[in-house]
């Protein structure tokens, strides 16, 4: 077995359900025991292990001067949506720590350090916003925000990642750390259908944001309230749910409700109150934009309708990133002119982009399904990956 057979294989238990289905959730057990087998990788390998201040973790493979300068970082996430794919961020992890097994097999040493990260709470799945460990790393969102970003059971960031040891006073940008870096390269499956060779390079990530819809009503008897005196906020969000499907139609973007919540969640109660998620993304900011401001609309005559309140929050927003396009050229050019192409996936790289030359690597997707237990690739398209990964670091920090 080749060793990035043997590291996918001890990963791919983690966190998995009956389904096929994985949730690694930000310091939760299975994304604890992810941090555990990357350690322990690290380890093995006699990597210098560092999780910094944020919580993001990173193995270092130091040049023989010991200098931590001009670092080249690659690597992924480890952490899952709910009912996620395997590949998604671990492939690049796995890649990652495969291709510093391949250089040294073949006697490249590195004349600059090359680091292996596994970003924190990529997904966004337990605290709401997406790519929190980068967006706090290079300052993205303000710590103190962060801090008070609560998940599904009202725990709050800072209290959970302090008692994991971390200190929520001492979150936010790095400067020393994103000083050492020179570029970040992340491996990553697609997420569509559009690559039709084993990799690709890519050129851009689209605009995509998350607003969360909380409709207030009141509670009371499903038998014993008359129609003309409810106040019930189910009507109104599923009148946001179509308006969402309309607006995305019309403005030539995209727009996803996977996630509601109602309160009491009684079968034969009127809910007091429905919270839902909308992620939108499309080609250009405006057109998203647009179709958020289509949706906040429809909804809140809805809600006026039914005597029901309604507040939209912006939980994140990620404008379009457009990939240092030397690095990128560089990278498809040592590919022997790998396609480049653009996705509508998030990512660690596009929130690093704002203060890094970044580049990606897609590994083709036969289905193009992600998120989802059905996401896949083949074994050959990994090696591949971890073979184009494997040039792509000898060419920017070999000898
Ligand atoms: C992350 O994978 C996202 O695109 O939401
Ligand atoms: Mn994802
Ligand atoms: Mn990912």
């Amino acid at each position: 077995m080749t060793s990035f057979q043997e590291m996918w294989a001890a990963l791919l238990p983690v966190g998995r359900a009956a389904d096929g289905g994985y949730r690694r959730f930000a310091w939760t057990p299975a994304e604890l025991e992810c941090r555990a087998w990357f350690a322990d990788e690290a380890r093995r390998r006699g990597l210098e292990l560092e999780q910094d201040r944020n919580g993001n973790l990173f193995a270092w493979w130091l040049p023989a001067d010991g200098t931590r300068d001009e670092a080249v970082l690659t690597g992924s996430h480890l952490d899952s949506v709910p009912g996620g794919g395997a590949f998604d961020g671990p492939l690049g992890v796995v890649s990652a720590f495969a291709a510093v097994d391949l250089l040294r097999e073949r006697g490249v040493r590195p004349a600059r350090p090359i680091g292996i990260a596994a970003f924190a709470e990529e997904e966004g799945a337990r605290f709401g916003v997406a790519c929190l460990g980068s967006r706090l790393l290079t300052g993205a969102i303000p710590p103190e925000r962060a801090r008070g970003l609560r998940d599904r059971d009202g725990r709050a960031f800072g209290d959970v990642i302090a008692e994991h040891g971390l200190d929520p006073e001492a979150i936010g940008p790095d400067e020393d750390l994103l000083g050492r870096v020179r570029c970040h390269v992340e491996l990553h499956v697609e997420q569509g259908r559009a690559l039709t060779v084993p990799v690709g390079v890519a050129s851009a990530i689209v605009p995509h944001g998350r607003w969360r819809f909380a409709f207030t009503g009141e509670g009371n008897h499903a038998g014993t309230t008359r129609l003309e005196d409810r106040r019930d906020p189910m009507p109104p969000f599923a009148r946001m749910v179509l308006a969402a499907r309309e607006a995305a139609v019309r403005n030539g973007t995209l727009t996803t409700v996977g996630r509601v919540e109602t309160v009491p969640g009684g079968v034969n109660a009127i809910p007091s109150a429905v919270t839902a998620w909308l992620d939108g993304r499309g080609p250009a900011d405006d057109a998203v934009r647009r179709t958020v401001a289509e949706v906040e609309r429809e909804a809140s005559a809805a809600a006026r309708e039914h005597g029901v309140a309604v507040e939209v929050t912006e939980e994140s927003y990620s404008p379009v990133v457009a990939f240092d396009t030397a690095l990128r050229d560089r990278v498809a050019a040592v590919l022997g002119g790998a396609p480049v192409l653009p996705t509508g996936a998030g990512h660690d790289a596009g929130i690093l982009a704002a203060r890094l030359p970044t580049a990606m690597l897609f590994v083709r997707n036969p289905t193009g399904v992600s998120h989802a237990p059905a996401e896949h690739a083949e074994p050959e398209d990994c090696l591949a990956g971890v073979e184009a990964l494997t040039a792509v670091l000898t060419d920017l920090a070999g000898a």
